[in-house]
């Protein structure tokens, strides 16, 4: 096989792969079954490796038959569009192959990763602070939980969690999955991950909080970490972070900042106060990967107090990495992970690419955009808001002229827009009320995109109801 062929028609295939991103009549996804995918290709790896023609071959098939998240018209999930700085940092890390422990093999990264933990601190107003990128923002969450039953019960790293101790934690109702599997993980269990209800907008009430926490107190538990999300998976709420903090305070309890979707927010000057009292946080979970459209992973878990994080870890037979030469804090010293990938060397890329400002205007396009499309639905006549609209995401329904089971209606609909693959957006439940969630996270996204979608929309809403009345 020459390397140098593959290479070369590589190239040309991600550019006429770029080139597809943009164009709205090639479909975000040929949707296949699972059958069906392993009839078009060969998974199972042969005794004899392949040619250079099949080897160019698996790179068609893998790219056809992907989701093409870099489309505008993908408004699935919480991340979509491409980034071109990040994706050239990507490359390059790749190339450069190597893990981010020490600095002796990452002088270069570990420099880079450094600046980004003390920019991003700049906006979290940690002026004593560290952080450390991990491999998700559920992991972030992971590790912000561990850090506070560190501190609640020191003896825990070296003689085990006592779960006699009955520690509680405290999250919005509409809180992400991640902190129950972290109290899992943690062995504080699942259960003890006490939901706080919300107000009709998504928000943690705040004396609610204070009413759990005391009842947890009275019920001989150990209250220890409270989370604030920065923007809620399904209807993108900001919880009251600086009430919360109060509260806190008065009861001695670590607060987390989950911002692992609307986290990036704090970029903007204009809409930085949803997050109000950031910096009286004790850590606080930032995706890039989601706002600022960094290819996955990359995501990064920022404390207020320097040492938090060494104090985490369990240092014992490190003499063989750690060689401490280069009068410089490794950065394998404050993760549990051993071999840890660059992930910020396309943060750094593309934050340089776009600078401070370009970032700054990419968060207000995207509450610019999640604006219009509210507008859009509050126009038409067959659409309707299912709750009001707090950042990035907006929660609708259509609503069809003749009486029928709404989400039966509104979950073909979106079942049919997946599979014709000219855009997708994702649903969820408030209560028992299917809501479509339209996201507006690509940065790149304009009133034409929006457009594109709300027809795309429209159009198969409009063909779903004559099959269903005819
Ligand atoms: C509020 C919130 N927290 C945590 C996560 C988990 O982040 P990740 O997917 O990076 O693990 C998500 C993911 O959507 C989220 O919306």
């Amino acid at each position: 096989m020459n390397n140098l062929t593959i290479l070369s028609e590589s190239f040309e295939k991600i550019k006429e792969y770029l080139k597809n991103n943009e164009d709205s009549n090639i479909p975000i996804v040929k949707f296949k079954t699972p059958s069906e995918l392993k009839e078009i290709i060969n998974f199972k790896v042969d005794k004899i490796g392949v040619s250079e023609h099949e080897f160019l071959d698996l790179i068609d098939n893998y790219l056809e038959y992907s989701v093409k998240t870099g489309n505008k018209q993908f408004m699935n999930q919480l991340y979509s569009g491409f980034n071109f700085p990040a994706f050239i940092g990507e490359i390059f890390t790749v190339l450069a192959n190597t893990s981010m422990y020490t600095y002796e093999v990452a002088p270069v990264a570990t420099t880079i990763e450094t600046e980004m933990i003390r920019l991003m601190n700049s906006y979290s107003g940690y002026s004593n602070g560290d952080g450390i990128f991990v491999t998700g923002g559920s992991n972030a969450n992971l590790i912000a939980m561990f850090s506070a039953r560190n501190k609640a019960v020191p003896e825990s790293r070296f003689e085990g969690y006592d779960c006699n101790l009955k520690l509680t934690a405290f999250v919005n109702e509409q809180a992400h999955y991640s902190f129950e599997t972290a109290a899992n993980v943690l062995g504080i269990g699942a259960k003890h991950v006490i939901k706080v209800k919300s107000d009709e907008n998504g928000k943690m009430i705040p004396t609610e909080l204070e009413k759990e926490i005391k009842a947890s107190l009275n019920r001989k538990e150990k209250p220890f970490f409270v989370a604030a999300t920065c923007a809620t998976t399904l209807l993108g709420a900001y919880d009251p972070i600086d009430k919360m903090s109060r509260i806190c305070k008065k009861y001695n309890l670590w607060l987390h900042a989950d911002g692992s979707f609307g986290g990036s927010l704090i970029l903007s000057d204009k809409h930085r106060y949803l997050m109000n009292g950031i910096e009286k946080t004790d850590s606080f979970a930032w995706n890039p990967h989601k706002l600022m459209n960094i290819p996955l992973i990359c995501s990064v878990l920022l404390v207020k107090k320097r040492g938090t994080l060494q104090h985490n870890i369990t240092d014992i037979n490190t003499d063989y990495i750690f060689h401490d030469i280069d009068k410089i804090e490794d950065l394998g010293k404050k993760s549990i992970q051993c071999g840890r990938r660059v992930d910020a060397v396309k943060l750094w890329f593309a934050w340089k690419y776009f600078g401070l400002e370009g970032y700054q205007k990419r968060m207000d396009n995207l509450i610019n955009m999640a604006k219009y499309a509210e507008q859009k639905v509050q126009k038409h006549e067959n659409l309707k808001m299912v709750a009001t609209r707090q950042s990035f995401a907006v929660c609708f329904r259509y609503v069809p002229n003749f009486k029928t089971d709404l989400n039966a209606f509104n979950l073909a609909l979106r079942e049919a827009m997946r599979k014709n693959g000219k855009s997708i957006v994702n649903y969820g439940y408030i209560g028992k009320t299917l809501t479509i969630r339209l996201v507006t996270v690509n940065g790149a996204l304009s009133t034409q995109d929006m457009d594109v979608f709300f027809e795309n929309l429209l159009t198969t809403a409009d063909k779903l109801e004559c099959k269903m009345y005819s």
